[in-house]
């Protein structure tokens, strides 16, 4: 399986991931500079704006969607639970 890397530019955090799996399937409370909540895409706990490499995330669903226009005007938001890369991305983690 191939791995990304993930840099969390507020933070300076690095870690590397394999592609194609959730965020929240991979990380935990040790290893994760994201905080999870619910891990299912209702809370917002997990909330990131993708500042560089949008084009490597999955496609956010019709629910992400409807979440994120709640919750964030940024239109690079997306929920760290959610998120699956095919590339290496820089995120900020602006979730509490
Ligand atoms: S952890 Fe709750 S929406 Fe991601």
């Amino acid at each position: 399986m191939s791995k990304c890397k993930i840099e969390i530019t507020n933070t300076g955090e690095q870690l590397e991931v394999n592609e194609n799996v959730e965020l929240s399937k991979q990380l935990n409370a040790t290893n994760s500079p994201i905080l999870f909540g619910c891990r299912t895409g209702i809370c917002a706990t997990c909330l990131v704006v993708v500042e560089e490499g949008i084009e490597n995330c999955n496609d956010a669903t019709d629910d992400e969607k409807e979440l994120l226009e709640i919750v964030s005007e940024d239109t690079n938001a997306r929920l760290g639970c959610l998120l699956k890369c095919h590339g290496n991305l820089k995120l900020k983690y602006i979730g509490k």
